[in-house]
């Protein structure tokens, strides 16, 4: 079964309102009211919606969050039942500092097919589909990862770019980076959007790696698949009640390594709508109480990966 078109302008709506309403909390320094403010809202248009859809990722579990948590029952019901995964502002700090790259992002799929993840880290692999599905793997030395992507784009390794967020974490890959000479892109926060930076040439982004959030992590990869990029992606665990939580998700093998086509199957829709302006859309646009947004959206089986530019009055 596919997911109707329709729907896509329905979700794109949820983002965009979502985004419009921490418009207010744009360098304001209050990155929480500014969370909760999306999460009020996108929660309230998708309760507008017609099917029965259940968070897989949102904003926390019941005890840490009100609202958007994992397992939360959405939509008016009907006879479409789907998985919704959210994060109603991703880049909490962009918004709080007026900085590039905020977004308002869901995912959606039929139910079953969005992978339920851990609120723990992931290890993660994003390459452009100019790369040979084989020539990349998590498990390989990052050395070897970045000569496989250079002799299949037949480019020099020093003009390949690499983009991860720039944590201490991350010391041991950057060194190395800098050894081999190659491009970084380092982001301070935002790996929804670095992780997309793969998909089209004009991001100048040829590989994507790092540890960022699990969350981000199968939000990025639902985008990533309907432009038929790789995407791989290893959950870490660092304490006792994550594992917990993990196996009580159903994770069996902790150090599992996933791929693609294990944490978002059939047809998917996928939007991030900016909130400030960034790499991949323009961010809200006022005039009086008009407000334009840019989504980035993606549905899988008509294949449609586009920007859509919408116009809502708010009366304020
Ligand atoms: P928030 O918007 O929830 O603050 O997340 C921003 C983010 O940069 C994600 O894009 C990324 O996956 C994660 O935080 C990285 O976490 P950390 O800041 O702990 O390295």
């Amino acid at each position: 079964m596919t997911l109707k078109k329709e729907l896509v302008d329905e979700i794109v709506k949820v983002t965009s309102m979502a985004a419009i309403s921490c418009h207010k909390f744009i360098g304001k320094n209050d990155k929480i009211n500014a969370d909760k403010a999306a999460t009020d809202t996108m929660r309230n248009e998708i309760n507008k919606l017609k099917f029965n859809g259940e968070v897989v990722i949102g904003e926390g579990e019941l005890d840490e969050a009100p609202m958007l948590y994992i397992g939360e029952k959405l939509g008016s019901g009907g006879l479409l039942n789907i998985d919704i995964a959210v994060d109603p502002v991703e880049g909490t700090n962009f918004v709080a500092k007026n900085l590039p790259g905020a977004l308002s992002v869901i995912s959606i799929a039929e139910k079953g097919n969005l992978f339920n993840a851990p609120e723990t880290y992931m290890n993660k692999l994003a390459v452009t589909n100019k790369v040979p599905f084989d020539a990349t793997d998590l498990d390989f030395p990052i050395e070897k990862n970045i000569k496989n992507v250079a002799d299949a784009l037949n480019k020099d390794v020093t003009d390949i770019t690499v983009c991860l967020l720039d944590r201490p974490r991350h010391k041991e890959i950057i060194d190395k980076l800098n050894e081999m000479n190659v491009k970084m892109k380092l982001i301070t926060d935002g790996d929804v959007s670095g992780a997309l930076m793969i998909t089209n040439e004009k991001y100048n982004v040829d590989i994507f790696l790092g540890i960022g959030g699990g969350p981000e992590g199968v939000l990025a990869a639902s985008a990533i698949d309907a432009y038929e990029c790789k995407f791989q992606g290893r959950f870490l665990f660092d304490n006792d009640k994550d594992i917990i939580r993990a196996k009580k998700m159903g994770i069996k093998d902790l150090k599992k390594k996933y791929d693609l086509s294990e944490i978002i199957k059939g047809d998917s829709i996928f939007c991030a709508t900016g909130i400030t302006s960034g790499d991949l859309v323009k961010g809200i646009n006022v005039q009086d109480n008009r407000y334009i947004t840019e989504t980035l959206v993606t549905h899988k089986s008509s294949k449609m990966c586009k920007i859509f530019i919408r116009e809502d009055i708010i009366k304020t």
